[in-house]
């Protein structure tokens, strides 16, 4: 591959987030295909690389006119003085698209965003009802909710959070169910318990989650013993339910929101990624009635906000990629391909002693891995397996997500695939296919390293 194609710390004005990566030059997308400077096509697996594009890449049918048409006719407006049409619109369909009984949406600019409202909503809830003391916010901790300050306190990821530390409002978490501790959800109860109970109930504002995880524990849900113990001890002691769907929300799982998956209803959703679908910045947190009754009773504002809440050209754009899920059922489609893709994920991963586990649901899928002697220790993070399956999979012309948050303690190495909803079932099968030659080729040179240490 031509060295023109990649860009490096040494030869950019970007401030890029790792100074020892190469950067393919990505001048142009079509569907799940990124085509770079020298020519090369690569097949997106995760959308973008960030579970974004959910429609694809390049021009999809009405996207860019709606941009277009609503920045000829008004650009800009702040949602503290005005509202707009498309704004007006985009929180209706929504609040139609959420599961019942939520009636309000909040806009941001992203996850991040709407995480940081998630939280100062749970904290007012509480504050306006009378009862300032809830402010903690209790999720399991292998977990993503953003990058900024205090969502980083949301997460229990100490390498994700080790150099700011000083700045960090820690909250409380548990352990994930998953099977390497946990396998029914028992003890992530258990545990549950005893952090409320150490905390005070009357100090508990929320129970935070990602209803199917993205790249932190890529494709896990909590069993189901665990959403039912949530849901009594939301009952008992009068927290809220939030689900983090900055990934999940329109349509990644093969339902608008994953909550519609879930045994529980949350009391509050966050959202972002797929609603502008790559082609605008945009978030937005959803509430359940009582929720915002909460507000309406109480003070009757819920301020500050950010300049770019609501723009309505970031409206616009949701209400476009909206329709466009419906006109193409494309959410449908991912709920009838989804587990077939999982399935042909395992069955093309059969016999791999690396891979423990695919999981996910819809578009929205894992694979974990293993050391291969034992099939259950974490792989020894000195042999770099997840930056190895992604160098791999880009010698393949394949974009991949891997992570290696073994240091956290509760999950080694992992890759994620969220492909486009768009994408053709040829291109699906293309995906396996270069996925699993990825896996087999690190897991023989791994093997090798392995057994060589040995010697
Ligand atoms: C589950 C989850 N929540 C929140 C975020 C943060 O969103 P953003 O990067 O748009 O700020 C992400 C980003 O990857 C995410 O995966």
């Amino acid at each position: 591959m031509s060295d023109r194609s990649f860009i490096r710390a040494d030869r950019t004005s970007v401030f890029v987030r790792e100074l020892d990566r190469a950067y393919p030059l990505i001048e142009r997308g079509d569907g799940v295909w990124l085509h770079d400077t020298a020519g090369n096509a690569y097949l997106d697996a995760v959308s973008g690389g960030a579970m974004v594009t959910s429609l694809g890449h390049g021009d999809v049918p009405g996207i860019i006119d709606a941009a277009a048409a609503q920045a000829r006719r008004l650009s800009f407006v702040y949602n503290v003085h005005v509202t707009s049409p498309a704004q007006e619109e985009l929180a209706a369909e929504l609040v139609k698209l959420a599961p019942e009984g939520f009636t309000r949406v909040h806009f941001t600019s992203g996850g991040t965003e709407a995480n940081e409202l998630g939280l100062r909503m749970a904290r007012s809830y509480h504050v306006e009802r009378g009862e300032p003391s809830r402010h903690l916010i209790i999720s399991p901790a292998q977990s993503y909710h953003g990058a900024s300050i205090a969502t980083f306190g949301l997460t229990g990821r100490a390498g994700l959070q080790s150099p700011y530390q000083p700045y960090i409002q820690q909250q409380p978490h548990i352990a994930p169910s998953t099977w390497r501790t946990d396998p029914t959800g028992e003890a992530a109860l258990a545990e549950l318990d005893r952090v409320i109970a150490e905390a005070g109930p009357e100090n508990v504002a929320a129970f935070l989650l990602e209803p199917v995880s993205a790249a932190s524990l890529p494709g896990y849900s909590p069993p189901e013993a665990f959403w039912r113990g949530l849901e009594q001890r939301r009952r008992e002691h009068g927290f809220l339910i939030w689900f983090d769907e900055v990934v999940t929300g329109l349509g990644r799982t093969g339902t608008w929101f994953a909550a519609d998956q879930m045994p529980v209803v949350p009391d509050i959703i966050t959202t972002a990624k797929g609603l502008g679908a790559g082609f605008i910045p945009i978030g937005g947190m959803l509430v359940r009635d009582h929720v915002y009754q909460a507000v309406a009773a109480g003070s009757r504002a819920f301020e500050p906000g950010h300049t770019w809440d609501g723009a309505p050209v970031s409206c616009a754009v949701g209400l476009a990629v909206i329709d466009r899920l419906r006109s193409e059922k494309l959410v449908e489609s991912v709920r009838e391909r989804g587990p077939g893709l999982r399935q042909a994920l395992e069955d093309a991963l059969a016999g791999c002693d690396m891979v423990r586990e695919v999981r996910g649901r819809g578009f929205l899928l894992g694979v974990s891995y293993v050391d291969p002697d034992d099939g259950e220790s974490f792989l020894d993070p000195a042999l770099g397996v997840a930056g190895r399956i992604d160098q791999e999979a880009r010698d393949r012309q394949l974009v991949i997500y891997s992570t290696q948050p073994t240091a956290d303690g509760f999950a080694g190495d992992q890759t994620l695939l969220a492909p486009a909803f768009v994408a053709t079932d040829g291109e699906l099968d293309e995906i396996v296919e270069r996925v699993a030659a990825t896996v087999r080729a690190v897991e023989a040179a791994v093997k090798k390293e392995i057994a060589g240490r040995r010697s």
